[in-house]
């Protein structure tokens, strides 16, 4: 019999006093609604309780209800194709959120066709798949031995419909179910950690040509308000190449959130027919949420993640904001009387973001597959301040940076990825993975386009002192080629239909046809040709053919390149 009760609420902090039951993370219910809490600190006869639901209406002396175990998710079928909250119970209609095409309700009652794949007296060990349940898309679920059993197989469901905690198996006289169990902090085992060596193909040029990541790498993308943190990686979550999609909506605005879900709910999925919904699962937490569930929301993500790359796939956790859940963080951390670090963030900020980005990397999984989680986490600075202390922290521990810029933005050049204030530790690997893919100039490209990019605003920095007429020919050249390169090749439009998505081949074109207008140029000005002259040629063709030719057209890309060629020729 319990005899914890509450002593003193305040906001979503709980104090109780316990006769020496609770235990650290431990989940409790507290009060007669059983709100769900976690024990974040324990002294002498008192606990602390992190409340996840609005605390109105509690009292003290109201009781609280241990449950003996760590703040769970429940993972199984019935994932994908949902939105959750932070603590991964399904959300449909309702007072806080209303999505009328995303299914939803509780995931008892429902029943998923099994189909067995070992067969009695079959020795299984831990991670092996004993069956599976086919998705609602292209991704079947594969139910596998929980980490840390295993043994022979005493005995196998037949093919058939269960529900979620239906016996499917029995393994080394253990009883296995369609649904398994997984504390949220604690991150799924692995066999071996590998290191990342495949590209996640992302379809935005910018990032694929100048700032790729490896599937299992890590990337924060800071950027001020509305600089387009939201719509690249929306746009990022359609397109790329991943298996499935985690969508953790963290702090942001509700209607915002529920536009993301109902546009990637409602989109057709680029691979292989269906929606793009059927391979996603999202986790919301808006602005009009508990503040406290935003902290658990990024380790459910990240759970729910390693439970797909365990059954062999590649899984992409968005996380937008993770400033959001930082001030999760900073709000408890002042209410329980934490002593504040950087402006009020807690000490342990730092370790938990990199808690957070540890957790993504490519793997072998325990039943010996290859899977990947990779993790990219938008970040808010207040005022674009990019020295604040989760624009900082983060940097730390993300193996790409992609920082939106504000000029860029102002200007409508979208994605406004900064070219001088990002990086891509990955560069290299993938430069490797590039030339045994058929594009050995991937790399020289990239750095290619990087020095004239860095060159052009060097002199337009130059210029804005003695007027674009005192620069030489070429230097003209080169402010003409990164114009070029910055319009048609870096930017691309979400909202376009042909050029939303762009394939490698495409986008490889786009890039070598300027770097080879740009060597025409500069030859020209080299050969003394005055600057107006070049200048006044027709751009048009390559400037128009990324948003008029198909994604994947790089045939007409390499015409276009032809006909200003053969502009700049005439001109000559
Ligand atoms: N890739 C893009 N293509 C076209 N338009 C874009 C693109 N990125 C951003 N925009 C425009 O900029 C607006 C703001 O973008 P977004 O909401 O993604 O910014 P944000 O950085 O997420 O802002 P906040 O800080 O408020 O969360 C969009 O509504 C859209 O009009
Ligand atoms: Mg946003």
């Amino acid at each position: 019999m319990s005899t914890a009760s509450v002593t003193r609420v305040d906001g979503p902090m709980v104090e109780v006093t316990h006769s020496g039951r609770l235990a650290m993370h431990e989940l409790v219910e507290i009060g007669p609604d059983a709100l769900p809490g976690e024990v974040v600190a324990i002294r002498d006869g008192r606990a602390t309780v992190q409340a996840y639901e609005y605390t109105g209406g509690l009292r003290p002396a109201d009781r609280v209800r241990p449950t003996g175990t760590p703040l769970t998710a429940r993972l199984g079928p019935g994932l994908l194709g949902r939105v959750f909250d932070g603590l991964l119970r399904p959300l449909s209609g309702g007072p806080v959120w209303l999505l009328p095409q995303t299914p939803g309700g509780s995931l008892d009652g429902q029943r998923w066709d099994f189909e067995p794949g070992v067969r009695e007296g079959q020795r299984v060990d831990e991670g092996a798949v004993l069956g599976t349940v086919p998705g609602p898309g292209p991704v079947a679920y594969r139910i596998m031995v929980p980490p840390g059993t295993g043994g022979t197989v005493d005995s196998i469901a037949p093919a058939g419909k269960y529900g979620a905690d239906d016996e499917i198996a029995v393994v080394g006289g253990a009883s296995m179910r369609l649904t398994a169990r997984w504390p949220v902090r604690v991150p799924r085992p692995v066999r071996e950690r590998r290191p990342a060596d495949t590209p996640l193909h992302t379809g935005q040029r910018v990032i694929d040509l100048l700032f790729p990541l490896l599937k299992g790498s890590t990337v924060a993308v800071p950027g001020g308000f509305g600089t387009g943190k939201t719509v690249l990686l929306q746009q990022i979550a359609k397109w790329c190449d991943a298996d499935v999609i985690v969508y953790a909506g963290c702090g942001e605005r509700g209607n915002e959130m529920a536009d993301v879900v109902t546009d990637l709910f409602a989109l057709a999925d680029p691979r292989g027919g269906g929606r793009l919904a059927d391979r996603t699962v999202a986790i919301a937490n808006t602005s009009n949420m508990p503040m406290m569930a935003r902290e658990t929301g990024v380790h459910s993500a990240v759970t729910v993640a390693e439970y797909f790359r365990d059954m062999g796939y590649d899984v992409l956790v968005i996380a937008d904001s993770t400033s959001r859940w930082a001030e999760a963080l900073r709000e408890f951390a002042s209410r329980t009387g934490m002593l504040p670090a950087e402006e009020g963030y807690p000490a342990t900020l730092s370790s938990a973001l990199a808690a957070f980005y540890e957790r993504a990397g490519a793997v072998m999984t325990l039943g010996g597959a290859r899977g990947s989680v990779t993790i990219i986490g938008a970040v808010s600075p207040p005022g674009g301040d990019l020295t604040e202390p989760v624009t900082a922290q983060s940097e730390r521990f993300v193996r790409g940076l992609w920082t939106l810029d504000r000029d860029l933005a102002y200007a409508r050049h979208y994605p406004a990825v900064s070219w001088s204030g990002s990086f891509a530790r990955d560069a290299l690997t993938i430069a490797a993975w590039q030339v045994s893919h058929g594009a050995p100039d991937w790399a020289a490209d990239r750095a290619r386009m990087l020095s004239l990019l860095a060159e052009a605003d060097r002199l337009t920095a130059l210029a804005e002192l003695i007027g674009v007429t005192g620069l030489a020919a070429p230097e003209r050249a080169v402010l003409l080629t990164a114009r070029l390169m910055r319009d048609a090749v870096l930017r691309q439009s979400a909202l376009s239909p042909r050029d939303g998505y762009c394939g490698r081949a495409k986008g490889l074109a786009l890039a070598e046809a300027v770097l080879a207008v740009g060597d025409r140029l500069r030859r020209l000005a080299e050969e003394g040709r005055p600057a107006e002259s070049f200048e006044a040629v027709d751009f048009g063709a390559l400037v128009r053919v990324r948003d008029t030719a198909g994604p994947d057209d790089d045939a007409a890309v390499v015409t276009a390149c032809d006909t200003v060629l053969a502009g700049l020729a005439a001109e000559s």
